[in-house]
């Protein structure tokens, strides 16, 4: 019976089996270098380039990241997006723009959920798998958690506006790159700087240090308030638990509660 050729039907079922136990990536049995791989050439794969780089946002530097292979140079991303005017030429660009190794993988863009003349815009960290089957942010266990959070202070998504810090989902829920953030972080300015909240909430440590610029952790950071200028938008700014963590968590939803009370008393709830 070892070694046998399995037929179709348990091919079939092995595969069911797979994914069942949470496996969504198919690599081979030999390892590949995709770093020593050449196809993807950052410059040439940014499709629409400004002759003329953007201002930097004011106080804003890029981070210092290298870019992967596969990821673009953020100049590039940042020219792209200052020349977006509307949040849907934006989404457009993102959908079209090849500079980011993780749009490979991904299956859907996830741009944005709710309202965005929201007072109020959120940032996770990068969309999972139910975001990336679905194309929406927070649409999984832990947007669940979120939507029952906002709704402890009167929100909802016709009253918040969402995002990520990396729209694309990363294989297998792996933390996003340095220079994946990197060269995504000028749309994701571009989309503060055109939704201009008043409110800008970081949920949990990995989006907190990107838009903070910060190596502070998440325990130290939340709740501490503080005026952020992205762009020619400036905006009160705070951290706060992701609600992943929450979940793993729950003792620490007591933390969380105040940053929500918090959070309310800064929109003149
Ligand atoms: N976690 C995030 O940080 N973002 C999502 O969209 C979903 C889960």
């Amino acid at each position: 019976m070892a070694n046998r050729q399995l037929n179709r039907e348990e091919i079939l079922a092995a595969l069911d089996w797979y994914v069942a136990a949470g496996v969504d990536i198919a690599v081979g049995e030999v390892p590949v270098d995709r770093f020593a791989q050449s196809a993807i050439k950052p410059a040439a794969s940014v499709r629409r380039v400004l002759p003329t780089p953007a201002p930097q946002p004011v106080g804003r530097p890029a981070p210092a990241a290298a870019a992967g292979a596969t990821d673009a140079d953020p100049d590039q991303a940042r020219a792209l997006a200052a020349s977006a005017g509307t949040l849907d030429q934006l989404r457009e660009m993102l959908a079209d723009f090849d500079g980011c190794g993780l749009k490979l993988r991904a299956t859907n863009l996830v741009f944005a959920d709710g309202n965005p003349e929201a007072d109020i815009m959120l940032v996770g960290e990068a969309p999972g798998r139910d975001e990336d089957l679905q194309g929406k942010p927070f649409v999984g266990r832990s947007g669940q958690l979120l939507d029952r959070m906002l709704g402890a202070i009167g929100l909802d998504r016709t009253k918040v506006y969402i995002a990520n810090t990396v729209p694309w989902r990363p294989p297998g829920n792996r933390t996003p790159s340095p220079s994946e953030v990197a060269v995504c972080l000028p749309f994701l300015y571009r989309q503060i700087e055109l939704v201009a909240p008043k409110v800008l909430v970081a949920l949990g440590g990995a989006s907190a240090s990107t838009l903070f610029e910060t190596d502070t952790g998440i325990t130290r950071l939340r709740g501490q308030w503080r005026d952020l200028t992205i762009g020619a938008h400036t905006m009160r700014a705070v951290a706060t638990l992701h609600p992943a963590y929450l979940l793993r968590q729950p003792a620490a939803k007591r933390l969380a509660w105040q940053d929500l009370l918090s959070i309310k008393t800064a929109l003149g709830q």
